[in-house]
């Protein structure tokens, strides 16, 4: 293709696309053939208009150095969890172990468990990646994402958190990574209209401990250090609500070092808790 199509882009804008969009429809389902037929990218932009998030109508995302298959069936990976890779990156690299265990507790599209183990491999570190879900069609579209970046050090767990894991894996894990549902069922009636389109069993918790939403991350926190190898570490994603909560449970759990970072926005987000 010689370059977008910008009569397309424009008529795209005044059906009423925001212009980058538009744009990236063009990009996406135009391939430049003078006689092509542009079905494809009506259906496409009138799926947008309709409210369906952008990274599902293109079909795929950007994630760190991914480029990841997203649909309906998992979570819209987000860029805190790009983050979370960044600072789950400087503890592997801080503890130097030779070929960590990694853990992804409800890996959905499976981007930071991915993510991580693509960029260990460019760095050399041989990593292996358990990946957990719940959801059947969130492994599904893991999988996918596994094979088309060739990551092969990879299996796929269905389990609710730690339920049915391999007992063999007990005290075997450098690092688990998490990004759990963490909205309260109240506070999701008053989210964006997009969120409505991903799957409720990604994106909301029941409250514990009094906290909104805090049932998926309680139970993490309280069953991690059982799984993890001595020096293990545990990085879990949280709302800018619960910091005080996961420092809490971390402490209570019996994790040595804890602390609590905020995300690029200044928001609490990543809870960093260290087995020693
Ligand atoms: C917020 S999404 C995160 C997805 C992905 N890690 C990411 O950051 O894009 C939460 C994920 O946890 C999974 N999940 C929800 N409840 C679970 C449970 N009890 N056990 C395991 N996974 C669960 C959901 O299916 C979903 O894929």
């Amino acid at each position: 293709m010689t370059g977008v199509n910008h009569d397309l882009v424009a008529e795209l804008v005044e059906s009423g696309l925001d212009a980058r969009e538009a744009r990236w429809l063009v990009e996406e389902f135009v391939s430049g053939d003078e006689f092509e037929d542009l079905s494809t990218l009506y259906a496409a932009a009138r799926r947008r208009r309709d409210g369906e998030p952008i990274q599902y109508v293109i079909g795929h995302w950007p994630f760190r150095s991914l480029d990841l298959d997203v649909d309906p069936r998992v979570l819209i990976p987000r860029p805190e969890s790009e983050e979370l890779v960044g600072v789950a990156l400087s503890e592997l690299a801080q503890g130097n172990v030779r070929a960590p265990v990694i853990m992804d507790l409800g890996c959905g599209s499976g981007a930071i468990g991915l993510a991580l183990l693509r960029e260990l491999v460019e760095r050399g570190v041989a990593a292996t990646l358990i990946a957990v879900d719940e959801s059947g069609d969130a492994l599904g579209v893991a999988r996918e994402n596994a094979i088309k970046h060739d990551l092969r050090a990879v299996s796929f767990v269905q389990s609710s958190w730690f339920e049915d894991l391999d007992e063999s894996l007990r005290g075997r894990v450098d690092l688990i990574v998490a990004n759990p549902p963490y909205v309260g069922v109240l506070e999701f009636e008053d989210l964006e209209d997009v969120l409505r389109h991903e799957p409720l069993s990604a994106i909301v918790a029941s409250d514990a401990h009094g906290v909104v939403g805090f049932e998926d991350l309680d139970v993490i926190i309280s069953g991690a250090l059982g799984w993890l190898s001595p020096s293990g570490t545990l990085i879990c994603e949280h709302s800018n609500v619960h910091r005080t909560a996961v420092i809490e449970a971390a402490t209570r759990a019996g994790f040595n070092s804890v602390d609590d970072l905020d995300d690029m926005a200044g928001h609490p987000r990543i809870l960093v808790a260290r087995r020693t």
